[in-house]
C-alpha cells in the first residue's frame, strides 16, 4: 500500500514538474517586496556560502528585512575543539545585514544539540564548567552587542515528545532550569539591548509539548530570568490541521511577550503519507503559510517581533540535507522556487499581509 501511494505521489510530482509547477503563481505578475507589505521584520535564514551568490543576495535583500545565521553563529561553528573562538563567518553575516540595512537576529547561544568537545572536556569540573559557560555567552553575545536585535538564548529545551525537558550537557553540569536561568542572565549582562528568546518547535503540532514549554516559560519568568521573547519555530508539514497554527500562536502570545515565528517552512514530503496528489498538497501548504501569516499579523503590534522563513529558495532548504529523513527534490517547502521565482506560498503570505502597512 505504501509503495503504491509513494509511486502515485511520485507520478503526480513528475506530472506537476513537466506541467510547470505553480502555474497559479506565474499568473500573478511581478511580486512586490514581501517586506514592503509588513510593518514588522520579515526574516530569512542564511549562510555565508549563499550570500556569496549575487542572485541570491539580490533576491534576499529585495524581500527580507532581517537575517538569521542558519548555523554559523552557533557553538558548532564558533567554538573550536581547543576552546578558542572563530568569528569570521558570523561577522560576515552581520556585515551583510549592516550593509543591506537588514536587522540581525542571532541563533543560538545554548542548545541541547550542541555538545562541543571543548565543553565535554570540562564536564564535571563544577565552577570551571560554569565559568566557561558564562565566558562563552559573554564573548559571543557581547561581540554582537548593539547588532543583534535578539538571541535564541535557549533553544529546544523541551523533550521531543513533550514529556518534560531534555537531558543535555548543560542540564547535567548546571542543573535543569538553572542552566537556562544562567544563560538568560549571562546574555543580558553581555547585551542588555537584545531581546532574549526561548525557542522551540512542534508547539503547534504537539499540544502536550506546547503545554510543557509554557510551564517552563512560567517557571523561568517566576525565577526572574530576563526572558523577553518567545520563538515558535514552525517547521511544519502540509498535513497539519487547519487552525492548529492559530491556536498555538494565540496561546503563546498569552504571556504578553514578543512572538517570533522563527523558522517557518512547510514540507510536502513529510506529508507524503496523505493519500492525495501534489496539487492538493501544494494547496494545503499555501493555506498553512497564509494561516501563519494571518495569525502573526493578528497579534498586538508590540508582540509582532518578526516572521522568519527558514531558507530562501527551495533548494536552500535544510530539509534537502537532513541526515535522518532527507527530502527529495520534489519537496518544495519555501516561498521561492529553485530559480528564485515566487510561488503560491509567497502569494499566500503576501495576500495575508496586503493592506496591513
Ligand atoms: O557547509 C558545511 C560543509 O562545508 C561541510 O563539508 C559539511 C560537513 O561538515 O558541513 C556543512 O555545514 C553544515 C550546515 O548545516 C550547512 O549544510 C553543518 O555541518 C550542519 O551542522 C548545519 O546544520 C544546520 C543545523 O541546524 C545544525 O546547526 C542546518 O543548516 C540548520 O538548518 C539547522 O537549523 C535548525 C535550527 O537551528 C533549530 N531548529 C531546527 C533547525 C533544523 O534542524
Amino acid at each position: 500500500m505504501r509503495l503504491a501511494r509513494r509511486s502515485f505521489l511520485a507520478a503526480a510530482a513528475a506530472l506537476a514538474a513537466c506541467k510547470g509547477r505553480d502555474a497559479g503563481a506565474q499568473s500573478r505578475g511581478p511580486a512586490p517586496p514581501l517586506k514592503s507589505l509588513a510593518p514588522w521584520p520579515v526574516g530569512c535564514a542564511v549562510m555565508t556560502s549563499e550570500l556569496a551568490d549575487p542572485a541570491y543576495a539580490q533576491l534576499l535583500s529585495r524581500h527580507f528585512s532581517q537575517l538569521t545565521p542558519e548555523w554559523e553563529m552557533k557553538m558548532e561553528y564558533i567554538l573550536k575543539d581547543d576552546g578558542t573562538f572563530r568569528f569570521d563567518r558570523p561577522d560576515a553575516i552581520a556585515a551583510f545585514a549592516r550593509q543591506h540595512g537588514m536587522r540581525l537576529y542571532a541563533t543560538t547561544l545554548i542548545w541541547y544539540a550542541q555538545n562541543p568537545p571543548a565543553f565535554q572536556k570540562l564536564g564535571g569540573t563544577g565552577q570551571g564548567f560554569a565559568d566557561a559557560y558564562r565566558n562563552y555567552i559573554l564573548a559571543v553575545a557581547g561581540r554582537y552587542r548593539g547588532q543583534a536585535a535578539g538571541w535564541d538564548t535557549v533553544n529546544e529545551a523541551v523533550a521531543e515528545d513533550g514529556e518534560g525537558l531534555r537531558d543535555c550537557i548543560w542540564s547535567r553540569n548546571l542543573g535543569q532550569d538553572d542552566y537556562m536561568v544562567r544563560a538568560f542572565e549571562h546574555a543580558q549582562e553581555a547585551d542588555p539591548g537584545a531581546v532574549l528568546f526561548i525557542n522551540d518547535y512542534n508547539l503547534e503540532s504537539l499540544p502536550r509539548k506546547r503545554a510543557t514549554f509554557m510551564r517552563l516559560v512560567e517557571r523561568l519568568l517566576k525565577r526572574g530570568a530576563p526572558l523577553k521573547g518567545i520563538g515558535t519555530q514552525t517547521h511544519i508539514d502540509a498535513k497539519l490541521q487547519p487552525g492548529a497554527l492559530t491556536t498555538a500562536i494565540r496561546e503563546l502570545a498569552g504571556f504578553g511577550l514578543p512572538i517570533h515565528v522563527s523558522e517557518l517552512d512547510v514540507s510536502l514530503n513529510r506529508a507524503a503519507g496523505l493519500l492525495t496528489d501534489r496539487i492538493d498538497l501544494e494547496a494545503r501548504q499555501a493555506r498553512l503559510y497564509g494561516e501563519a501569516a494571518e495569525a502573526f499579523a493578528a497579534l498586538p503590534e508590540r508582540q509582532r517581533f518578526a516572521f522568519t522563513i527558514w531558507g530562501l529558495r527551495d533548494k536552500d532548504s535544510w530539509l534537502r540535507g537532513e541526515k535522518e529523513n532527507p527530502s527529495p527534490p520534489w519537496d518544495t517547502p519555501l516561498l521561492f522556487d529553485d530559480l528564485g521565482n515566487p510561488k503560491t506560498t509567497f502569494w499566500a503570505v503576501a495576500d495575508a499581509w496586503r493592506g496591513r502597512k
